[in-house]
């Protein structure tokens, strides 16, 4: 800096924002260098838990000898470190804890459906929030769940690439076709970086026409060039948004991006059922990724708009035919998608798309033409159900441990097996004059409404009855 300025705060603070901008341009460009890019994305060099043992899932919280740790080969020979967890009702017919669960992995494929999940960046998958999704799935739902790390990541050989980690996926759901497997038991699930490598590997399996029951995409980005646009550090600290004001420097960086995982562009290639799963309070990747997924996979069912292409010489006619068009969009989109709020949990919003038979009120809709154009994907008629939970919490994390979106994957996709029993109506509620004071010592439930806590016994019996019932 120049002296002529003196030592004033202006100078001090032209100083701070020159270093300042220096860093970010450092880092901006670092980025852009490959080897960076690959560590900055992928994180894998961050192995937490740190020197894992992945021999003793125990340890991690799993129940004892429930985990099978073994090695999946690529075709590339590549060696993937993969946990096997056996679903609950499989697991509890192992004579002892002392029995290793390697013998018990045919009968579970046989039995129950398999979630196959792919983790997002960083840590491994013993990292505890991912146990906690293992836990969930296995003992709630009662699906195996096989979890993978990818090339570069815990013990795992190699370095992780995009075309890479579509081809470990690949691999984990070969094993499981070779382990006895059906393609319709398995549930492709991936969480953050993970949705981008589960849409990749259903596009793949969609083109080949092998089978699977549906794929769930947790937090997922629309694709990495949108994630980069938006991601914010920590929700406040906008990444890449301060290139915008710098001409072609944006386009710098998504020519520079060399992992895309542009899961948009794969949308019309993904068959059968989909749920995208995202929180409102996400403040990694917003929820409005999932919201441009979901329009992707309705956009074939809406009919066209005709955007006016010189809005100085457009007739009130032409608007007027704009406006009919939009408003026209708009009630198909209510005819088809349904929508259903769940108080304090968030909306589920749904359609089904029957490619070339879907009407609406009678009329064939647009899908018709664009599935006649060309079958993306080609080979046989096949349908979709595209499922969108909104969910008010769960972060860019938790939303897989939300019990609320377990229940909804466990309907959907068949794994809780029967629809749960209607509740019986609530018991008459206490007019509310006869509402008791509430005191520090409280009041008896029962007495206040009627309603006991604990079922009586010949309650609790039918109960397991109901529950042996649920599990066999
Ligand atoms: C993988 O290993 C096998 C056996 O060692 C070898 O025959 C094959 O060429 C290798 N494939 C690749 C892609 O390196
Ligand atoms: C699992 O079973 C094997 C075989 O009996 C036994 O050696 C091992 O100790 C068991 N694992 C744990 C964590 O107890």
């Amino acid at each position: 800096m120049s002296d002529i300025a003196g030592p004033g705060l202006l100078a001090k603070a032209r100083t701070a924002l020159t270093i300042a901008g220096g860093l970010y341009a450092l880092a901006i460009g670092l980025v852009s260098i490959p080897y960076f890019q690959s560590h900055t994305l992928y994180l894998n060099a961050v192995r937490i838990p740190w020197f894992a043992d992945f021999d003793a899932p125990e340890r991690y919280g799993l129940a004892i000898n429930k985990t099978y740790n073994f090695k999946i080969q690529t075709v590339d020979n590549e060696t993937l470190g993969a946990w096997f967890i056996l679903s609950e009702s499989v697991y509890q017919t192992l004579p002892s804890h002392n029995t290793i669960p390697k013998p018990y992995i045919s009968d579970a494929l046989r039995t129950r459906p398999t979630i196959l999940f792919f983790h997002g960046n960083a840590a491994t998958r013993a990292f505890k929030v991912r146990i906690q999704h293992y836990t969930a799935f296995s003992s709630r739902l009662n699906a195996n769940v096989l979890a993978i790390d990818y090339r570069g990541f815990a013990e795992s050989t190699g370095t992780p690439s995009e075309e890479g980690l579509v081809r470990d996926a690949r691999a984990a759901y070969e094993w499981l076709i070779s382990s006895g497997a059906k393609g319709e038991d398995i549930i492709i699930m991936g969480h953050s970086l993970g949705t981008g490598v589960s849409a990749r590997l259903a596009a793949q399996l969609s083109k080949e026409e092998l089978a699977y029951r549906g794929v769930v995409l947790m937090s997922p980005f629309s694709s990495m060039t949108e994630l980069v646009k938006t991601y914010s550090i920590l929700g406040a600290v906008p990444l890449v948004r301060p290139l915008t004001m710098i001409p072609y420097a944006f386009n710098f960086i998504t020519w520079a991006l060399i992992h895309k995982f542009d899961t948009l562009s794969v949308v019309p290639q993904i068959k059968g059922k989909v749920l995208i799963a995202h929180a409102e309070n996400d403040w990694d990747v917003p929820y409005t990724h999932s919201e441009v997924l979901f329009n992707a996979f309705l956009e074939p069912l809406l009919p066209n708009v005709d955007i006016p292409s010189d809005p100085v010489s457009t007739t009130k006619e032409d608007w007027s035919a704009f406006t009919a068009q939009i408003a026209a969009r708009k009630n198909q989109r209510e005819n088809i998608v349904t929508t259903t709020r769940l108080v304090n949990f968030g909306v589920v919003e749904e359609f089904v798309d029957r490619g070339g038979e879907s009407l609406v009120n009678g009329e064939p809709v647009r899908g018709a033409e664009y599935w006649a154009a060309g079958r993306p994907g080609g080979g046989a008629p096949w349908q979709r159900e595209v499922i969108f939970v909104k969910m008010l919490e769960g972060n860019h994390e938790l939303v897989g441990v939300q019990e609320g979106l377990q229940d909804i994957i466990g309907r959907k996709f068949g794994l809780l097996q029967q629809p749960l029993a209607p509740l019986p109506p609530p018991p008459m509620s206490a007019p509310a004059s006869a509402a008791p004071e509430s005191d520090v010592g409280g009041s008896d439930a029962s007495e206040a409404g009627g309603w006991s806590p604990l079922p009586s016994a010949s309650e609790r019996g039918e109960w397991t009855g109901a529950m042996t019932k649920v599990i066999d």
